[in-house]
């Protein structure tokens, strides 16, 4: 069945795209175990144009992303029906091989980096350009002025920041427009909505700043595989046996949320999504979390991530799933009211989420 995809205003006065993203990371990292073959990444693709969902996130940093989208859009030539996201600011090493967790988002890389995306992806421009992570020495204004001048020269037509803090947006804003902020927001993940997330979705709902959510799905905790098994839902075949742990699963070694001894605590609170999403609105957990999101404002956007069709196919069916305010104020109510065991992230990764950047000296 065709489900009419919900349409959004970018920002102020932006694009009018689909709501619904994809974010393609796990079709180019293995962060979640193996990444597909090259013929299913293509057909994921192929599905995903097929049935509108053309907001597609990536970023240098996942995998071969880039070089897998040139290959869709010589094959294709469909690049013009595709608004397409990627980011920068995660260093790459020797041969390109990508050192995560070094950044720059000088002056001269931002320019580099974009010109590196452009030509990887075999386009000449990137409808939204994201800053990934603000490096520790560079000033945001500095970033920004590179990126404006990109703008100017068509390269890019928006610009957005991700995992920033209410300050660093405020300041770059003075600089040159930010269509969208990309933090991580699932109905799990809520720190945008107050002090512990530098109120980042109120100044982005003053400055008219779009919010497009990372790990809508708590990076596969809201889904109907966790914790029904074993499983950390890492087999990329279609219909595979999902009861296997990858060992490549990054979740499984460390996401405090997904280690073993907090499984099946967790398991048991996302049953109760579970159960609600079945019994309320007859739709699937990851459906319910995707709704709920969508249910916060005309100014938010997800992007669930999957190496699979179906998936793919159940998260587009969301456009049809409409939440009342009431049935938004019960999901809320039992997401603050149950506590999951373990952190979204590793301690290390804490400060990655809400970033400021050295004052102008
Ligand atoms: N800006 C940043 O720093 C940042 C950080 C993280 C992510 N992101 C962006 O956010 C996107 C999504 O993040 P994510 O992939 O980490 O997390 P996510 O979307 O919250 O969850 C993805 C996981 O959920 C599973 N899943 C998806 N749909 C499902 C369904 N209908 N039923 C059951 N399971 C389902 C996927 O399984 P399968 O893998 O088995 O398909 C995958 O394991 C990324 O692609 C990236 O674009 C950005």
């Amino acid at each position: 069945m065709a489900h009419a995809p919900i349409i959004r205003t970018l920002g102020k006065n932006g694009p009018k795209i689909p709501a619904l993203g994809f974010g393609l990371m796990l079709i180019g990292a293995p962060a979640y175990g193996a990444v597909p073959q090259d013929k299913d990444r293509s057909a994921i693709l192929d599905k995903a144009l097929e049935l509108g969902a053309t907001f597609w996130d990536t970023s240098d940093l996942y995998g071969d992303n880039e070089e897998l989208l040139r290959q869709w859009f010589q094959k294709t030539g469909k690049r013009d029906q595709i608004f397409l996201a990627t980011k920068f600011g995660y260093v790459k090493g020797e041969g390109g091989k990508t050192m995560q967790f070094q950044f720059d988002t000088s002056y001269e890389y931002t320019k580099k980096a974009c010109q590196s995306s452009l030509d990887a992806m075999g386009t000449d421009y990137i409808d939204l350009y994201y800053v990934h992570q603000v490096d520790n020495v560079t000033p945001i204004e500095e970033t920004m002025r590179a990126l404006a001048e990109l703008q100017a020269d068509g390269k890019i037509r928006h610009i957005g920041l991700s995992m920033v803090s209410s300050t660093t947006l405020r300041r770059a804003i003075k600089i040159a427009p930010v269509a969208a902020v990309q933090p991580e927001y699932s109905l799990f993940g809520r720190e945008i909505e107050g002090p512990e997330g530098t109120d980042l979705l109120a100044t982005c709902r003053e400055l008219g700043v779009a919010v497009v959510c990372a790990t809508p799905l708590g990076r596969g905790l809201l889904s109907s595989d966790f914790g029904s098994t074993s499983s950390s839902s890492s087999s990329t075949a279609e219909d595979g046996d999902t009861t296997k742990v990858d060992p490549a699963d990054l979740r499984a070694k460390m996401m405090p949320r997904f280690l073993a001894e907090n499984r099946a605590h967790n398991a048991a609170v996302v049953a109760k999504i579970r159960e609600f999403a079945a019994e309320k609105k007859g739709c699937s957990v990851s459906q319910l979390a995707l709704a709920w999101l969508l249910k916060q404002g005309d100014d938010i956007f997800v992007i669930p991530g999957t190496r699979r069709v179906r998936y793919l196919e159940e998260n587009w069916a969301t456009n049809s799933v409409e939440l009342s305010d009431e049935e938004e104020k019960q999901l809320r109510h039992s997401a603050q009211t149950s506590e999951l065991a373990g952190e979204a992230l590793p301690e290390q990764f804490m400060d990655h989420k809400f970033r400021n950047t050295k004052e102008i000296s």
